[in-house]
């Protein structure tokens, strides 16, 4: 059995993936700090998969823990997600974002040389585009100058990535840069779990929903689009998942390889409320607030490039999104 090594496996994306990895036959061996997240979630994921997940509770900046997980495993490949994501706390602490993103991914890559594991999958993001430029993002837009801190940590670690392929081609290495993941397993079992006020649309719409929060603020209604509020690329994460399965398939070559995980399906924030409503059959109270600072207006994913190489197309609609998403936060209001 090919065991996989995920850092940040029991997080958000991680969890679903692990799901995926274990019904495809895989050995899923996570490494997490639980700094986001809570082992709960992966003992639903054992639930729903009736296989084991291997987990180890350590922080990637320890040189130490790669230590007994390399020494105590056969490890394959590496599926790197591990890293905090909240762009507004990365602006306040960027530190702490250049400290556990950078410094993490390069205690990881140091280990990874050390064993002669030489493969990795890296959670990318479309921030790494310029994004006030094309809004159809092919892998070969421009990149552009991120807004935030975090976005210049996912650029950063992408260019360290191609540095490292350029000094020895013998690594397998797949940039995966992810549009906005959102939905849940459809068990219901696992989903998006964010600490305090949620950041993201979809979780903040699903706790509107619950009760928990009023309304919904829409950031900006005088954008241009057709209905004044921004436009992304929503695509669901169980697809985004299949997408990491497809791309382990790569590590059966050497190179350096980027791929957008998108639907290509542009939406607007009024959509995706009225998507929401329709799929469950729930009122979404809104209003139109300010603009967010750092918003692009639009931009969406052309994704051919992983139709052609992986074989991956996103296959869920926004209505399959709310739905899960809300089977997920309606099953477990609080939570884990
Ligand atoms: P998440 O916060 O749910 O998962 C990240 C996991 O990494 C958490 O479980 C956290 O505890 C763990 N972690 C953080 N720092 C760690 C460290 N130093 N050592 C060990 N574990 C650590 O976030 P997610 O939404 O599942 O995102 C996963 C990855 O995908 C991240 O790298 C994120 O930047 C990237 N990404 C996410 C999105 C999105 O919209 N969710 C979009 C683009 C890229
Ligand atoms: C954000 C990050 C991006 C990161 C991604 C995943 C910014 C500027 N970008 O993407 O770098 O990779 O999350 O973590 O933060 N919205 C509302 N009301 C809300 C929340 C959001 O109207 O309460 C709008 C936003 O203005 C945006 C859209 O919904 O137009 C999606 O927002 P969000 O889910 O935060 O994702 P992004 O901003 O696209």
């Amino acid at each position: 059995m090919k065991n996989i090594l995920v850092t940040g496996g029991a997080g958000y994306i991680g969890s679903h993936i692990c799901v995926e990895l274990l019904n495809q036959g895989y050995g899923a061996i996570v490494m997490d700090n639980l700094c986001n997240s809570s082992k709960k979630a992966l003992a639903r994921v054992e639930e729903i998969t009736g296989k084991r997940v291997k987990f180890y509770e350590a922080d990637i900046r320890e040189k130490s823990a790669f230590d007994e997980i390399f020494t105590s495993n056969d490890i394959y490949g590496v599926i790197h997600m591990a890293g905090l994501k909240a762009v507004g706390e990365s602006v306040k602490e960027p530190l702490a974002y250049f400290d556990n993103n950078i410094g993490g991914t390069i205690v990881l890559l140091e280990a990874m040389k050390k064993r002669r594991v030489k493969r990795m999958i890296f959670s990318s993001s479309a921030t790494v585009y310029d994004l006030g430029g094309e809004e159809c993002l092919k892998e070969t837009s421009p990149l552009g100058n991120s807004t935030s801190p975090y976005g210049r940590t996912k650029s950063v670690i992408e260019q360290m990535l191609t540095d490292i392929y350029a000094s020895d081609n013998v690594w397998s290495i797949v940039m995966l840069r992810y549009f906005n993941p959102i939905g849940a397993h459809k068990s219901g079992l696992i989903g998006e779990n964010p600490k305090g006020i949620p950041n993201n649309l979809m979780p903040y719409i699903t706790q509107v929903a619950v009760g928990k929060r009023e309304r919904v603020n829409v950031f900006g209604g005088d954008y241009n689009t057709p209905d004044g509020t921004c436009v992304r690329d929503y695509i669901h994460v169980m697809d985004l998942a299949d997408g990491h399965i497809k791309a382990i398939r790569k590590f059966e070559e050497t190179g350096l390889f980027v791929y957008n995980l998108g639907t290509g399906c542009p939406q607007s924030v009024l959509e995706v409320i009225h998507a929401f409503e329709r799929a469950n059959d729930l009122q979404i109270q809104y209003a139109i607030a300010p603009r967010r600072a750092g918003d692009a207006a639009k931009y969406y994913a052309n994704a051919d490039k992983a139709g052609e190489e992986l074989g991956w197309k996103a296959t869920r609609s926004i209505e399959d999104m709310c739905r899960d998403s809300w089977n997920w936060q309606s099953k477990n209001p609080d939570g884990y």
